[in-house]
């Protein structure tokens, strides 16, 4: 039971652990688990990872916090790898993912704002989305159980079922402002957009003066075999929110915008006192010397095919436990049949540790360091874990 000094607001698993290393972390008792959470995909490196420490401990002993009053080397840096490998022109370094789509929230209105639209604010998102918890973020989200009991819903967002065109363009009005997507979503069960709606997406985005917004918060920086997950589609967005793998653990989001779509952000119109520190920034472009790194993303597309392809054959052998294997690169997800909090329970039992998504689904979100033996001793924890659940079932009704 966690201290009830805390908050009430997680239901916590009674693991206490004391250190990581890589896909592994160790609990006070000594116990080993494979980490196939990591953080909710956000130790990208693993734990530990050498080069973070080694950037960490660096920047701890010159500067640890400086206003964004000053210029901030470690941000310029960041910024400029960031926009040279992506669509983007511009940054504003956040603290986490829910202020990233804020920043990209309040871009997007200032920009139909700026260009004689200022009655364009509203921004349609997706059902079974998931984008943070503040209050703008919980009306993006638009899930009931995230909204109640929290007052007014914040005006301005208009959610229309997955993949369904025709009811994306029946939302689309002249108050409309941008279109707001995963292209992955995460919590919402590892559902992914085709490649063809996203293409979709920015066409009608083009032709109807609308900015696209996309919430890589999980799915980007290596996440899913190349930088970002829309990379996969060939479509750019006008406005980027990034967090989780960024910082490798550090608290540390981004969001990235084309020129134009950034041209209402004039001095005074956003700020952070954190973001963009010089500690997150220094584990920030240590990341990116990993993740840019000659082949690094091509062993992590190497390392998921093995782990898809273990899913996949797993499924075939547990058809009453498994239902189906989603997701792209090393972000996965397992759609269960028996409730997915069962196959996760026997998993840990295995300790092998996953996430709970929406749609009975188990996230599976390994670090991208994880090699092709781990995957595999991964798949190997999963397959015991469903056996256990076989027998369970057996015994149960014998
Ligand atoms: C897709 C997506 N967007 C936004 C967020 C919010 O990020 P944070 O919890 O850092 O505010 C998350 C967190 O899980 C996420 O998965």
């Amino acid at each position: 039971m966690a201290d009830p000094a805390l908050y009430d607001t997680y239901n916590r698993a009674p693991l206490r652990f004391e250190r990581g290393e890589g896909v592994w972390l160790t609990t006070e008792s000594g116990e080993r688990y494979m980490d196939f959470a990591a953080g909710i995909a956000v130790n990208s490196l693993g734990h530990a990872h050498p080069h973070l420490v080694a950037a960490l401990k660096d920047q701890a002993d010159k500067l640890w916090h400086l206003s964004n009053l000053y210029d901030i080397p470690g941000q310029e840096q960041l910024a400029r790898r960031l926009a040279e490998a992506t669509f983007a022109d511009k940054v504003f370094f956040t603290n986490s993912g829910a202020e990233a789509l804020e920043c990209a929230i309040k871009t997007a209105r200032r920009y139909q704002y700026v260009n004689g639209h200022p009655e364009r604010f509203h921004i349609i998102t997706f059902e079974g989305a998931f984008h943070g918890r503040t209050l703008a973020t919980i009306a993006a989200g638009g899930q009931p159980k995230y909204l109640e009991g929290f007052g007014p819903k914040v005006e301005g967002f208009d959610q229309v079922p997955f993949d369904d065109l025709d009811a994306l363009k029946g939302a689309i009005t002249d108050a409309t402002a941008a279109i707001l997507i995963e292209p992955i979503q995460g919590e919402g069960g590892v559902r992914l957009v085709s490649k063809e709606f996203l293409r979709t997406l920015r066409q009608l985005c083009d032709e109807n003066g609308l900015l696209l917004i996309l919430d890589e918060v999980q799915s980007g920086v290596g996440r899913t075999g190349k930088l970002f997950a829309h990379e996969w589609a060939g479509i750019t967005p006008d406005i980027m929110a990034v967090a989780k793998g960024i910082g490798g653990g550090f608290p540390l989001g981004a969001c990235l915008a084309t020129e134009e779509a950034a041209s209402g952000m004039k001095a005074g119109t956003h700020g952070t006192t954190y973001g963009g520190n010089p500690l997150a920034m220094a584990v920030g472009n240590a990341v990116l010397d990993v993740v840019l790194a000659d082949d690094f993303l091509e062993q992590v597309r190497d390392v998921a095919l093995v782990f898809r392809q273990g899913l996949e054959s797993l499924k075939d052998r547990f058809p009453d436990i498994i239902d189906e294997i989603r997701g792209e690169g090393l972000m996965l997800g397992i759609r269960t049949k028996v409730p997915n909090t069962e196959l996760l329970m026997a998993m840990r039992g295995e300790h092998l540790l996953g996430v709970p998504a929406g749609d009975n689904v188990i996230r599976l979100l390994p670090p991208l360091v994880t090699t092709a033996e781990e995957a595999r001793e991964g798949l190997a924890r999963i397959e015991r874990a469903a056996e256990a659940l076989g027998e369970a079932a057996l015994k149960k009704s014998a």
